[in-house]
């Protein structure tokens, strides 16, 4: 790997102006405007996978392992989505950029808030990192849909996404069907309801048994 200064000085630089095509059918302009409107959807797929695999790492804790197991598939399957929608940009004419300065200083959401902690908390703050990823490709199927091409490939990986938030919101359903983080919109909140509703499950038999006496 070069040196930080080598680095900085060489980086490449994603810009519709180095694109002299596009697929046919479209015009260069629109072409170039869905591959732009693609850039994001990469920046936020590769960090959710990184995510994802942090939080692989540092669930600790109850249901260890099925938690832990859980999350490498959706990395792999989140990985296969970011390597779809950089080779259609590149298909579209415009090179994608997959690297990590240009997704740190494009995004506009803040790093995971947790590192080791119980896997209700992982699950918690994963839930809230799904819902903003699938609301944002939500919307970037509407800003490509002049090329229902490109808008199909981000139908289904929505859909996909949307089975793996499953995955994840069904540990912190209530029977009624309610999320025991029901209202929580930041990560850190949403952990400390779901441990406490946890323990509040736990401490209900000792509390009847107390009222026994
Ligand atoms: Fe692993």
């Amino acid at each position: 790997m070069a040196k930080k200064t080598t680095r900085s000085a060489t980086a490449p630089v994603s810009s519709t102006t180095d694109a002299p095509l596009t697929v046919p059918g479209l015009s260069n302009s629109t072409g170039h405007a869905v591959a732009d409107a693609l850039q994001m959807r990469v920046h936020a797929l590769n960090d959710l996978a990184l995510t994802l695999k942090h939080a692989h790492w540092n669930v600790v804790g109850p249901h260890f392992i099925g938690v832990h197991e859980m999350l490498d598939p959706q990395i792999d399957g989140v990985r296969a989505m970011v390597d779809v929608l950089a080779e259609r940009m590149s298909t579209l004419g415009v090179p994608p950029n997959g690297l990590v300065g240009a997704l740190v200083q494009a995004r506009s959401w803040d790093d995971y808030a947790l590192t080791r902690a119980d896997t209700t908390a992982h699950l918690a703050a994963l839930d809230l990192v799904y819902t903003g990823v699938i609301e944002d490709h939500r919307a970037a199927i509407e800003k490509v849909g002049d090329d229902p091409v490109t808008e199909d490939i981000l139908i289904g990986q929505t859909g996909d996404l949307e089975q793996y938030q499953w995955f994840i919101r069904a540990h912190l359903q209530r029977t009624g069907g309610e999320l025991v983080t029901d209202g929580a919109d930041d990560e850190i909140t949403a952990a400390k309801r779901a441990v406490g509703a946890r323990a509040a499950v736990r401490k209900a038999p000792a509390k009847r048994a107390a009222r026994k006496r």
